[in-house]
């Protein structure tokens, strides 16, 4: 590769190792061809810094940023965590619209383009990741900046419907025309993209597949993220899980492992399996609910609601259902490591996925790496996650059909071994295959290969 690697994401891992999917990719990315990763530090400031604070990191170096109160409050909770996340998940009636969220989205993408500009060189390779820094490569540009930037939206791209009750619609194709190669997750969001472009703009892909828009030439292709599949599978084996819960010898296992977030459809899942235990016959084997959801984004109020929904749901269905010696959903609103996580896919028969939307997920992934060979469990999986794509032997759910996941949960539990095993064959291959160091590589050599196209003249 030629110049140096640069990095953006909100948040870096700069309070010690690297854990979670994302970062974890990033940090061997960097690790193995150094270079520089800026990020906010997760500390706030009484004024607006006007430089990085380094922080030394494994083989490369990183850049952070503190926040104001103010900027953590419209940048991050407000504009990034109350618009647009609840956009491109497809709850725009979510959509909390301050006044200022957007210019203080905007300041602080600005801010951060001036401290990074004075740095930047121009064979610099930048990659940017996600809906925080939407802007961020056009408030580069405005600098005079024109190293390669890329970017990476890891959550849905909304559907131009939905994407015009935003009110400021019309900025972003040329927020995203600035980059030079825009990095989606599923062939249905590079779909909505250039739709987006077709539509709003009137912009329409070239023949070598490229967009022009303003003057800038740009690329916008899919890259389904993936996971460290072996560390997994390692890891899965090391432990006991059904120890670690203490299940009964005939007791079946279903589970769920989300941030507590509206979009992963906890509340119809928690439904689904109430209705599951409802039209259980005698005889039945016992299955138990494990529910891991740590807390997230706590202060936004969509944030506050589903936590007390799945309080009402979990409660309800444990009161109707629970026995003297059993608990029928076990709900964890704290993080559980990701060691431990890989054990307890092991012990699940079932790995429950009902995102309403969802970039790709990889909690799905994690359950197929994590699983045995000869005695494999079965996934359930949301036709709106992005894995859906690509993990088409998985038993396929619509989030929104309660019944059907009901249903599926049932399928799932009664599933000859034979059934599994195939199921599990085809699936695991796929997420091998798209691992993540094919992720990073791939989008790589994307960049590297533009980085050496000649620029359209503005
Ligand atoms: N995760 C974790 N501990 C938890 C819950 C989740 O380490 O208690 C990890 C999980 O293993 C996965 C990531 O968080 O790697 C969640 O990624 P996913 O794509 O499923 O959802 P996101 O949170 O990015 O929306
Ligand atoms: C999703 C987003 C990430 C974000 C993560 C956790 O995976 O795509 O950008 O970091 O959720 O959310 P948080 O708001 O805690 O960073």
């Amino acid at each position: 590769m030629t110049g140096r690697l640069v990095v953006v994401s909100n948040r870096v891992p700069s309070d010690g190792p690297p854990s979670g999917g994302l970062v974890v990719a990033l940090h061997d990315c960097l690790h193995e061809n150094g270079g520089v990763w800026y990020g906010t530090s997760g500390q706030i400031n009484d004024a607006p810094s006007d430089g990085f604070s380094d922080v030394a990191g494994d083989g490369y170096d990183m850049r952070t940023f503190d926040l104001t109160q103010a900027e953590h409050d419209g940048y991050y909770l407000g504009y990034a965590n109350s618009v647009l996340w609840p956009l491109c998940h497809r709850r725009a009636d979510l959509m909390a619209l301050s006044t200022g969220d957007f210019e203080t989205y905007i300041a602080v993408n600005r801010r951060l383009a001036k401290m990074m500009a004075r740095e930047l060189r121009p064979d610099d390779q930048v990659w940017i990741h996600d809906y925080h820094f939407l802007p961020l490569a056009a408030c580069l540009r405005e600098l005079g900046v024109t190293a390669t930037i890329g970017f990476f939206h890891h959550i849905p791209f909304p559907a131009v419907h939905d994407l015009l009750a935003l009110p400021q619609h019309h900025i972003f194709p040329q927020w995203i025309a600035s980059f030079d190669l825009v990095g989606l997750q599923t062939q249905r969001d590079v779909a909505a993209a250039l739709e987006m472009y077709r539509s709003l703009v009137g912009a329409e892909q070239l023949r070598d597949g490229s967009l022009q828009y303003r003057g800038r030439n740009f690329e916008i292709r899919s890259f389904p993220i993936g996971i460290d599949v072996d560390a997994f599978a390692k890891e899965a084996g090391r432990r006991d899980g059904r120890a670690l819960l203490n299940l009964a010898t005939d007791e079946r296992l279903v589970i769920g492992v989300d941030r507590l977030d509206y979009s992963k459809g906890l509340d119809n899942r928690l439904s689904a399996f109430g209705q599951y235990l409802e039209a259980r016959e005698d005889g039945d084997p016992r299955a138990s609910l494990l529910q891991i959801a740590p807390p997230t984004r706590e202060a936004v109020t969509a944030y506050q609601n589903i936590r007390s929904e799945m309080e009402r749901i979990s409660g309800k269905v444990n009161g109707l259902h629970s026995d003297l010696d059993w608990t029928p959903i076990r709900y964890i609103h704290r993080g559980i490591p990701r060691d431990t996580l890989a054990a307890l896919y092991r012990a699940a028969d079932v790995g429950f996925v009902t995102p309403f939307a969802d970039g790709m997920n990889l909690v799905a992934k994690e359950y197929v790496a994590a699983q045995s060979h000869e005695d494999p469990g079965v996934l359930i999986l949301s036709q709106f996650a992005g894995a859906a794509e690509q993990m088409t032997s998985a038993l396929i759910v619509n989030p929104y059909d309660i019944g059907e996941m009901a249903a599926a949960l049932r399928t799932a539990l009664s599933m000859p071994l034979a059934e599994r095993r195939e199921r599990h064959e085809a699936l695991f291959k796929v997420v091998q295959r798209d691992d993540i160091g094919h992720w990073t590589d791939s989008y790589l050599a994307a960049m590297a290969r533009i980085a050496h196209k000649p620029l359209v003249a503005e």
